[in-house]
């Protein structure tokens, strides 16, 4: 019933404009939302799935639920309010960078209807770091938010770190999770701090920018074409450098996860085709880091079961962005009901106890 409300009203009108059309006008429907609390009153009524086996502590930070909305669908802070009515139980709001800037030429973001994918080349659109603290300064604070901080695109490599710790030191005090993101495909350059020397001098230069430690849980943000021995690599270094955590994975720009298309436009690729890359480096993760932090699993989720596969492999938290765009308003609330429902019927008391079951 839920979803025939999105799929008969909202979603005939978005999908007949351009994707970047569409993500105005929801914007823009969630933002008047957002002004008018009182005529939405309650809405979480519909939206928003509550059971106590769903609450969980990760990184020190405890959670309602497992489900967060994926960074870039609250690029400007400004839908974080209304998010936390949706269901969420976190939105990791950016990337943020130092510097506002407007991100890469229009089209830049393009649907696979069919595949319920979407490739994007947005380039870090954001109002920067001070602008964005100026909007979310005036919320009132609701669920957990999560800053996930990126490079200025003029920014050049040498000076990436001042541009981090920039961000951080003004939104430090909004957040309660930090990231980390080096593995957007759209800023020139950003990946190569996956480079082990690059990725542990950005880290120390970050740490030590903000006072010698990290002023809140820091997670790292990495992307699925990394060959399996870097992320091998990549994780035991994590884990020396006492980062809190690990964001498996950004979008691919592998096109075999397409084979079917001769041509695909420039960009990332994500959604269901990303599933299994996702999980797999999950998997992965998860036997390396043996649960000394916890994993943050993203990356083609689109059911309750595909949610669950991801926290079976090893997931302590769980988010979704481009299903969201194809499924609608009413999907946390499905994915949160299903996984509460495995519990039941398993006899599991909470879902920490999901998490890697299927090792
Ligand atoms: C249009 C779009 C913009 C995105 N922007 C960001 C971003 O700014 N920072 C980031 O870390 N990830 C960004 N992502 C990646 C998502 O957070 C997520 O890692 C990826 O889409 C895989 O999840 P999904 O298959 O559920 O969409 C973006 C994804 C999309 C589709």
């Amino acid at each position: 019933m839920r979803d025939w409300i999105y799929e008969l009203t909202l979603k005939p009108l978005f999908f007949k404009l351009n994707p970047e059309s569409a993500h105005n006008l929801s914007f823009k429907l969630l933002s008047i939302a957002n002004s008018l609390p009182g005529l939405f009153k309650g809405i979480d009524n519909i939206t928003s799935y509550k059971s106590t086996r769903l609450q969980t502590k990760v990184a020190g930070i405890h959670f309602s639920n497992p489900l967060g909305m994926a960074a870039g669908f609250d690029k400007t802070g400004e839908l974080y309010p209304f998010l936390g009515q949706l269901g969420f139980g976190h939105v990791e709001v950016g990337t943020i960078t130092g510097e506002s800037q407007p991100g890469n030429p229009k089209p830049r973001i393009f649907r696979l209807e069919k595949e319920e994918v979407l490739i994007n080349r947005m380039g870090f659109n954001n109002p920067g770091a001070e602008n964005a603290f100026n909007t979310i300064s005036r919320q009132k604070k609701t669920i957990i938010r999560g800053i996930n901080a990126g490079k200025t695109k003029l920014v050049s490599p040498e000076n990436a770190i001042d541009d981090y710790v920039k961000t951080f030191k003004i939104l430090t005090p909004l957040a309660d999770y930090g990231v980390i993101n080096i593995s957007s495909p759209n800023t020139p350059g950003l990946r190569g701090f996956q480079e082990k020397e690059s990725f542990i001098s950005l880290v120390n230069g970050i740490k030590k920018g903000l006072g010698g430690n990290f002023p809140l849980p820091m997670f790292v943000k990495l992307a699925p074409d990394l060959e399996i021995s870097a992320l091998e690599e990549l994780l035991d270094i994590i884990l020396d450098i006492k980062l809190d955590g690990v964001i498996l994975t950004n979008t691919t720009i592998n096109p075999s996860v397409l084979p079917n298309y001769s041509t695909l436009e420039t960009g990332g690729i994500s959604g269901r085709v990303l599933r299994e890359k996702s999980t797999h480096f999950i998997r992965i993760a998860y036997k390396k880091l043996q649960k000394r932090i916890p994993i943050i699993g993203v990356g083609g989720i689109y059911d309750g079961e595909s949610a669950l596969e991801k926290i079976r492999a090893g997931a302590n938290l769980i988010q979704i962005y481009t299903a969201y765009i194809y499924k609608g308003p009413f999907l946390p609330y499905k994915i949160l009901e299903y996984l509460d429902n495995k519990m039941i019927s398993e006899g599991i008391a909470g879902i920490d106890e999901l998490v890697g079951s299927e090792n």
